[in-house]
C-alpha cells in the first residue's frame, strides 16, 4: 500500500467516524420531546434546578435568604398553581432566578413542574 492509499483511507475514515457521530447527535436532538414528558421531570430538575434548589427541593441557604422557596413546604405547594410555577420558571423571577423560556420546551417545563409538585407529598 503506497501513501497515497494510505491517506485516502485515512479521509475516508475520519469521514465515516464524523457521519456515525452527527447521526448519533442528531438522534438525541431530534428525539421528539412527548418522548421526554414527566418521566423525565426527574432528570430535567436533577440538571437544571438542583444546584440552586437542591436535590431534595428544600433550596440552598445562601439562596433562601434570597427569597427561595422551600418546594417541600406544603403551605408554600398550596399557596401556588401550576401556572404561577410554570409562569416563573419560563420567566424567571426577581434577581435570581433565570428563566428557562429559551431553554426548555412546553412540555419540559411541564414535567418540571409535576417533579417539584412530588416534592409536596
Ligand atoms: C441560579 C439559581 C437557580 C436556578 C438554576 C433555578 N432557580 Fe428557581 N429560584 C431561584 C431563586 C433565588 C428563587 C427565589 C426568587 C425570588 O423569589 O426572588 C427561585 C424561585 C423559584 C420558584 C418560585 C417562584 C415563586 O413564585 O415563588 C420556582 C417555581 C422555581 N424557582 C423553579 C425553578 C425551576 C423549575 C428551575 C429549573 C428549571 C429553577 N428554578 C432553577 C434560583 C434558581
Amino acid at each position: 500500500m503506497n501513501n497515497r492509499f494510505k491517506f485516502k483511507g485515512l479521509i475516508l475514515f475520519s469521514a465515516i467516524i464524523v457521519s456515525v457521530y452527527t447521526v448519533s447527535i442528531n438522534g438525541f436532538t431530534n428525539q421528539p420531546s412527548s418522548t421526554l414528558l414527566v418521566a423525565d421531570g426527574n432528570a430535567l430538575y436533577a440538571a437544571k434546578c438542583a444546584t440552586c434548589h437542591g436535590k431534595d427541593g428544600r433550596g440552598t441557604p445562601n439562596w433562601r435568604s434570597k427569597g427561595q422557596p422551600d418546594f417541600t413546604d406544603k403551605n408554600w405547594q398550596k399557596s401556588k398553581t401550576d401556572a404561577q410555577i410554570t409562569d416563573a420558571t419560563k420567566n424567571g423571577k426577581g434577581k435570581f432566578m433565570p428563566g428557562f423560556k429559551s431553554k426548555l420546551s412546553d412540555e419540559e417545563i411541564a414535567s418540571v413542574v409535576a417533579r417539584i409538585r412530588t416534592f409536596g407529598k
